[in-house]
């Protein structure tokens, strides 16, 4: 009976050793030391046969193999709970003093940026900032800039025409006719905006792009007004100071008009192959309002005069970030907006 005993508590704890899982340690547990049917509980049936020091004694023993195995299986359930914590605390381990990584905010486009920092600016010098439909009729774009049907003008712009006498707006001109109609002068009002030409694209030319419309009409507007306002623009976009030229130039619904040149500021009038080495980039086209334009929209211009001028924002942004393909501004391309 001792010699069985033994080899019992041996064979246990040798398989306690080797046991990997909590589960083989409980069945082994039951198996040895089951109060119904345990291999110690089967042995010490047999303690009835003894004589009563031999009972005592083996008694003894068998609470010892089953203590000895109890500990052994409590003891290797804590390793390999400790082992299942550690693995855990390796893998899962989180460092709170990190920084959050966070969502990547996205960022205004180019083209929003420079506008909103016009529309800021104008409506800071009394300048209100209106809206027009993109879908335009002839009336708007055309007539009621003095551009008739039969005046070669309207060859200069090609045009999206749709049914029924619609057309996508060629600039953001008709605005300006929609707020002379609108609100009574002394008037001041920009108008940004996205305009349409049936042209074949390449590195400067696209078929959509944006203009900022500009109107002003008061009593004794001139072209120093003019000339004032667009120096006060330009020093804001390109925030410093710059040279400033009028040549004249046509656009039926204004008289005088004018293309409004900058000093070029990548060679600083130097000369360099932007401004074709000649120091200065057209950029702006203004003038003061043609006085049947006023007439048009129910303006007096015995008493009304005004300036005009429809700035290119698509190649604005391309000056001020010397971008070199007016295609990337509509391509959705991350690696390009990523960059503002
Ligand atoms: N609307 C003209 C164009 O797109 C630009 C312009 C606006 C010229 C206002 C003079 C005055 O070509």
């Amino acid at each position: 009976m001792e010699s069985t005993l033994a080899e019992l508590e041996k064979s246990s704890l040798e398989e306690i050793a080797k046991a990997s899982t909590i589960e083989e340690l409980e069945a082994i547990r039951v198996r040895v030391a089951g109060r119904k049917g345990g291999a110690l509980a089967e042995i010490s049936k047999g303690m009835g046969k003894l004589v009563p020091e031999e009972r005592a004694r083996i008694g003894k023993l068998l609470n010892q193999a089953k203590d000895s195995v109890e500990r052994a299986i409590e003891a290797k359930k804590k390793l390999i709970d400790n082992e299942a914590l550690a693995k855990r605390l390796d893998s899962e381990w989180l460092d709170l003093t990190l920084p959050a990584s966070g969502v990547k905010p996205g960022s205004l486009h180019p083209l929003t940026q420079i506008r909103y920092e016009l529309e800021d600016l104008f409506r800071s010098m009394g300048f209100a900032v209106l809206d027009g439909p993109e879908v335009e009729d002839e009336y708007h774009n055309f007539d009621a800039l003095n551009i008739p049907s039969d005046h070669p003008a309207r060859d200069m712009q090609d045009t999206f025409w749709l049914d029924g006498g619609f057309l996508l707006r060629t600039h953001t001109s008709p605005v300006q006719v929609r707020g002379m109609e609108h609100y009574p002068p002394p008037l001041r009002m920009i108008a940004p905006g996205r305009v349409f030409r049936n042209e074949s694209v390449d590195a400067s030319h696209e078929h959509t792009f944006y203009q900022l419309e500009g109107m002003m009409i008061d009593r004794d507007v001139s072209v120093g007004h003019l000339i004032y306002f667009m120096q006060t623009l330009l020093a804001a976009v390109f925030r410093r100071e710059v040279k400033v030229r009028l040549r004249p130039g046509f656009f039926p619904f204004v008289e005088p008009g004018f293309e409004l040149d900058i000093g070029c500021l990548i060679c600083n009038g130097a000369g360099c192959a932007v401004c074709k080495h000649s120091g200065w980039v057209e950029l702006l086209p203004c003038g003061l309002v043609n006085p049947n334009v006023l007439r048009m929209s129910r303006i007096d211009p015995d008493k009304w005069s005004g300036f005009a001028f429809g700035l290119g924002l698509t190649r604005l942004v391309m000056m001020r970030y010397a971008i070199n393909d007016i295609r990337l501004l509509q391509s959705g391309d991350l690696r390009f907006l990523n960059q503002f």
